[in-house]
């Protein structure tokens, strides 16, 4: 069986299709809000991952959010994914989400009302016939702008069937080309995710015209397992976000699904068009663009997912992988190895390790450069790994080098004031000064101000370890704003307080690159 779609065309019945909203239900999550030129490098990271839509934000919500919406419709004038604006049932909110994505190659009106009778009675204040009433008139309204438009019950998990099937049929009868089902408070459990997707593309009429979308919430951790109930359930769209981010708990993680399809296509035999090889660069991506990295253990993409630590798995892998890994660490990105320099390996041994971690062919001055460093590392360190070399030598790469760290010294405890005495090298003369401050970051950031006044205000401070225990790089990411300009830096050091000043100099220096081209706001971590 095969469905004709107006964005895809025939689509067999065993395409999956994903629908990414890290840009929409994901940037929803508290701290994760992403400006313009960080959307469009996400959007442009998600297009070569293979999605085949991408929810770009939601247009009415504010300015800033339409126009995310336009750019990235605009990037995909020609050719692309399917560009979705969400919009509520609300003339003035469809209009506005006509407008932002009509740029698009394949545009895509994305509707919702909640259907469930707590929010029926609650929130919208609405009798069922009510809503009937408003998904005939807005499902019609947004198929006036746009050919492909997708219908979402809100709280579609605990809305009567026979209610939702009605609310299905409606949505269908007047033009709904995707029909989206969302688990929206993640109270679901995978056997009635099945049921309900089951059973109302069993008995909905016409339902065999459109596409049937499931969107999970993890509240209970069950996004994923709901997500694969509801592709057996008959779901061909799957609306996930990278790294799981979204609404409170987070939505259904995209690397997740992806992958429990491909490794577990005997009992789900169904093909995307993810290139699974990327998923491990755009989560990285994500992270850097958020500050917020994902716990080590996370599947797939924590930097424990593909680590053996005990004895019995270490001499089972060296044996055969196969014994303890379901998927191999290159299928999502990952290089094979975890801890291969230390400090007797040697400059080929160093660029090869490069080579292999995707930095390609680099200059005999760089490589030199990263080498004393890696040496110097290794000499603090037992042993070094991949994001170790990753890390120091992402620092060496740093933009242009207007200011440079020299040296830091900082006095902390509890027995006297926190004070920090920085050099730093600019446009080529040392300066130094020394402060004080409500701690030891407080102090050095400080010396970075008196050192190289600037207005740019600190938006963020995030440290995570690189690699584990207390010999591990410290990543710092810092992020300045300076007159609508946001720049990210980053910086890893043993030391979390120099690891802290190389971040913060690694985005001024974004900044003065910025200044001097005054162009728009951009991330180029
Ligand atoms: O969780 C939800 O119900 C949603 C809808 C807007 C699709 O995010
Ligand atoms: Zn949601």
């Amino acid at each position: 069986m095969s469905i004709d779609h107006p964005s895809f065309g025939k689509l067999d019945d065993d395409r999956i299709i994903f629908f990414d909203t890290t840009l929409r239900d994901g940037e929803q999550s508290p701290g994760f809000s992403m400006n313009l030129a960080e959307k469009l490098r996400m959007a442009e990271a998600l297009t070569e991952l293979g999605v085949d839509v991408i929810e770009a934000g939601f247009p009415i919500a504010s300015p800033g959010d339409f126009e995310s919406v336009k750019s990235i419709a605009e990037l995909y004038a020609k050719s692309g994914p399917v560009v979705a604006g969400l919009c509520r049932h609300d003339r003035r909110d469809i209009l506005s989400g006509a407008e932002a994505v009509k740029y698009a190659a394949r545009p895509r009106i994305h509707i919702v009302i909640a259907t469930s009778p707590l929010h029926m009675r609650v929130k919208l204040r609405m009798s069922p016939e009510d809503v009937l009433q408003s998904i005939a008139d807005h499902v019609s309204l947004a198929r006036s702008h746009a050919p492909d438009v997708e219908w979402s019950a809100e709280d579609a998990s605990r809305s009567e069937l026979d209610f939702l099937a009605r609310c299905v049929e409606t949505a269908i009868k007047h033009g709904a080309t995707t029909i989206n089902l969302p688990d929206t408070v993640g109270y679901a459990l995978p056997e009635d995710i099945e049921k309900m997707f089951s059973s109302l593309r069993n008995r909905v009429p016409g339902a065999e015209k459109a596409i049937f979308s499931s969107h999970n919430h993890n509240d209970l951790g069950l996004a994923v397992a709901n997500t694969v109930a509801a592709v057996r359930g008959g779901a061909r769209q799957i609306e996930c976000t990278i790294n799981g981010i979204g609404e409170r708990a987070g939505n259904a993680s995209l690397e997740e699904i992806a992958m429990t399809v491909r490794t577990r296509h005997d009992a789900i035999p169904y093909r995307s068009n993810i290139v699974t090889t990327h998923i491990l660069k755009v989560s990285k991506l994500l992270s850097t663009i958020t500050g917020f990295d994902v716990q080590p253990n996370k599947a797939i993409v924590g930097r424990n997912a593909f680590a053996h630590e005990s004895g019995i798995h270490q001499d089972g892998v060296l044996k055969d992988a196969s014994t303890y890994e379901i998927m191999t660490p290159e299928s999502v990105g990952w290089t094979k190895s975890t801890l291969v320099l230390g400090k007797h390996s040697g400059r080929a041994a160093f660029r090869d390790k490069l080579k292999a971690l995707g930095y390609g062919e680099i200059g005999d001055n760089q490589l030199n450069d990263a080498f004393r460093r890696f040496k110097d590392l290794a000499d603090r360190k037992k042993v070094v790994f991949d994001e170790d070399v990753s890390a120091l030598v992402d620092d060496e790469f740093r933009d242009r080098q207007h200011i440079k760290f020299v040296s830091l010294d900082v006095r902390a405890g509890s027995k006297a004031p926190p004070r920090a005495e920085l050099e730093l090298e600019i446009d080529g003369k040392v300066i130094s000064a020394t402060e004080t401050g409500d701690g030891p970051v407080d102090a050095a950031f400080k010396a970075v101000q008196a050192i190289f006044p600037h207005s740019a205000t600190l938006q963020l401070y995030s440290v995570g370890a690189v690699t584990t225990g207390t010999d591990a790089q410290a990543k710092v990411t810092v992020r300045l704003e300076e007159d609508g300009k946001m720049v990210d830096g980053q910086g890893a050091d043993t030391d979390t307080m120099v690891a802290s000043v190389l971040a913060y100099v690694h985005a001024l220096n974004k900044l003065v690159v910025k200044r001097a081209r005054s162009e728009p706001a951009a991330l180029s971590a």
